[in-house]
């Protein structure tokens, strides 16, 4: 059975397997071992029980290459270094993008959302382009302190270079698993080449403003000042080497994983959402009703959460139907371990199937059906810490995002349902849309869908 070449998504090939196999099995993928956990124990062991044994990132020709040899946060292996790369990324999230804060942005894009979808209305719209513009704004805000206009032609370039960006990961992993391919001409590498390139342009344009306007004494404004004043700090402690713990690579490398993990993921989420509430019309408006009686016209705040049980398990049952990032990405085992009875050699890949998680019979009652009431009790809350449901996956590598995604997710949600109805165009009759070619994130195929107000 052929994992990553065929069309159907390796998740479901895996779990396929793991049917045949068991939910552990090793897979040998070029030149390397890898075992693949596709259920919610196994993954639990050796996330959460033995973080020193499988926090590792495999070596990644592609990945090694545009992070200058692991000098970000989510392709670094675990080191003090990268764990204070991630404190840095969890206090420029917690600083510019999260509570008030994020309210205030969302209070400013509102009215520029409104007049873009003032000119979808009665027309056939792919709704890809407000939710770009949605959350490129927040992502924008927090790492380069500016918001994007309508029609912004700098915004314009980003989302094309990010689309081909996810073109070009999904395209070039032949030679990392068969290491002597790197030496082949590959004309997908180069192309990835040519659009990383444009992508590390674009952020070192901002950062060199940033370093053009710096005041050390000036309070950051946004993850580019707090990552140039936190360098600023370390070369006051005298580590003003380059092999430092922030050099200028550090710098550009933490932008680019905030920048483009922020969007890409939280852009699919709310596509897969539209999609969602389109193709289960009773959903949508079970949805509208609950936020009518709790919020009515007011504009959502965070402090809503918690309160609207219907609508968070609807976002709930997006994040695991659709699994937006299936296989997480890849571990490794930084020394000889065991999962369950099963020897696992250091160096080994380790696969952590989500969507095998997500769409486990034992935990969840017909899984192939979207089914937002399967995170109600029978009190009508929403049930906590359920297991088998893990869409930022867990332990020492847990998405630093979380907290953002979770309170950007519902607002910008709460928001556009409150406001539209969302319906299919005339004369499609199946979904709305399916899964797109298999890539890292469970992209959908572009679609087209209607946006009229609520009567
Ligand atoms: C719906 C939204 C999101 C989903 C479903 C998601 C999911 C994930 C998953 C599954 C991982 C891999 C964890 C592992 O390897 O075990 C991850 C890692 C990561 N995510 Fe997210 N993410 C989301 C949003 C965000 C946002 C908003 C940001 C930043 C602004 C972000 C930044 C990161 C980073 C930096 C990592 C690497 C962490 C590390 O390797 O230590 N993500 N995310």
């Amino acid at each position: 059975m052929s994992v990553f070449a065929g069309e159907t998504p390796p998740q479901e090939v895996m779990k396929k397997m793991s049917k045949i196999y068991g939910d552990i099995f090793s897979l040998k993928i070029g030149s390397f071992w890898a075992v693949v956990l596709n259920n919610y124990e196994l993954v639990q062991e050796a996330l959460l029980t033995k973080p020193n044994d499988f926090s590792g990132r495999p070596p990644s020709f592609l990945f090694d290459w545009f992070t200058d040899g692991q000098k970000d946060i989510a392709v670094a292996n675990p080191t003090p270094i990268w764990k204070y790369h991630r404190m840095l990324a969890h206090s420029a999230i917690r600083k510019f993008a999260s509570g008030e804060y994020l309210e205030k942005l969302h209070e400013e894009i509102r009215p520029l959302l409104t007049e873009v979808m003032s000119k979808k209305m009665k027309t056939t719209f792919d709704p890809n382009e407000i939710i770009t513009f949605a959350i490129y704004n927040v992502i924008a805000s927090m790492c380069f302190g500016y918001k994007y206009k309508i029609d912004d032609p700098r915004l314009e370039d980003i989302a094309e270079i990010s689309r081909e960006l996810n073109e070009g990961f999904g395209n070039g992993w032949i030679a990392d698993f068969i290491p002597w391919f790197r030496y082949i001409p590959n004309p997908h590498f180069y192309s990835f080449k040519k659009v990383a390139s444009k992508f590390f342009a674009y952020i070192m344009i901002e950062v060199r403003s940033h370093l053009d306007n710096f005041d050390p004494d000036r309070p950051a404004n946004d993850l580019i000042d707090l990552l140039l004043k936190s360098q600023k700090e370390e070369e006051l402690k005298g580590n003003v080497d380059q092999g430092s713990k922030l050099t200028d690579i550090h710098i550009k490398q933490i932008i680019a994983d905030l920048f483009s993990g922020g969007i890409d993921t939280q852009n699919i989420t709310l596509l897969w959402a539209i999609a969602c509430v389109v193709d289960n019309q009773d959903v949508q408006e079970k949805v509208k009703k609950e936020i009518d009686d709790l919020i009515g016209d007011r504009p959502p705040r965070l402090s809503d959460r918690g309160k609207l049980p219907y609508t968070e398990a609807t976002i709930m049952e997006i994040m695991r139907y659709k699994s937006t990032k299936p296989l997480t990405v890849t571990h490794r085992a930084m020394k000889d371990s065991k999962i369950g009875t099963y020897n696992v050699p250091e160096d080994t890949w380790v696969f952590i199937n989500l969507w095998a998680l997500h769409n486990d019979s034992k935990y969840w009652n017909s899984p192939e059906k979207f089914k937002p009431d399967r995170f109600l009790d029978s009190s009508n809350s929403v049930k906590q810490r359920l297991p088998s449901f893990l869409p930022f996956s867990t332990g020492r590598r847990v998405c630093v995002g979380e907290s953002l995604a979770k309170a950007n997710l519902f607002l910008t949600f709460v928001w556009l349902i409150q406001n539209y109805k969302f319906t299919k165009p005339p004369g499609v009759r199946g979904p709305v849309t399916t899964e797109g070619k298999p890539q890292l994130i469970s992209f959908p195929m572009p679609y087209k869908i209607r946006a009229e107000r609520w009567e």
